[in-house]
């Protein structure tokens, strides 16, 4: 496995692959909302089972205080990591930065993955493209680093 960080132009036939896989096809998600303008402005991860093969894929948005998001690893590989070595990757960038913690609209069907990795809910439950989300996060302080639970 290996999880390359990448501006959205490099990667993005790789990015809208995994994507349009899991959002648009798997989820029913319209095309046109889930590739938007912060995509240009976000720092991307991509995952990948072998060179050339990429299964997930994520975003941390930095001008927005450490928002992550489309968060997605094929369902053919779920289950083994890809998702996990993803969040870790852009929690790395974050801290890098500076910034305090990472936050993010979890879907609900969601929330066991990113609590295993040490989220937490701090939101009433709300609506999003007519799939129930809440606000998770995950702050550090000096003396831990990002990718801890
Ligand atoms: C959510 C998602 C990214 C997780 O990716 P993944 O590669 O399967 O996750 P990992 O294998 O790294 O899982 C890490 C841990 O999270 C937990 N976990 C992951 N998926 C889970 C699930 N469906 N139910 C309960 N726990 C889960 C487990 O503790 C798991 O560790 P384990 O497999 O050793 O028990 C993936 O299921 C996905 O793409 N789903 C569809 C898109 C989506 O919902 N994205 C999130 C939008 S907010």
């Amino acid at each position: 496995m290996q999880v390359i960080i990448t501006d959205f132009q490099s990667r993005q036939d790789e990015i809208r692959y995994i994507r349009d896989q899991v959002f648009v096809i798997e989820q029913q998600i319209p095309r046109e909302e889930e590739f938007d303008d912060r995509d240009a402005s976000c720092i991307h991860a991509v995952a990948y089972d072998s060179p050339g093969h990429p299964v997930g894929t994520g975003r941390l948005d930095t001008e927005k205080e450490g928002k992550i998001g489309r968060v997605a690893v094929l369902q053919s590989h779920r289950r083994r990591g890809f998702g996990r070595a993803v969040m870790q990757a852009l929690e790395r960038v974050a801290l890098d930065r500076g910034l305090p913690r990472v936050w993010f609209h979890a879907q609900v069907s969601a929330v066991p993955f990113y609590s295993s990795l040490g989220y937490r809910v701090i939101s009433d439950e709300f609506d999003e493209a007519g799939i129930p989300h809440v606000v998770m996060e995950k702050r550090w302080s000096s003396s831990e680093g990002a990718g801890q639970v």
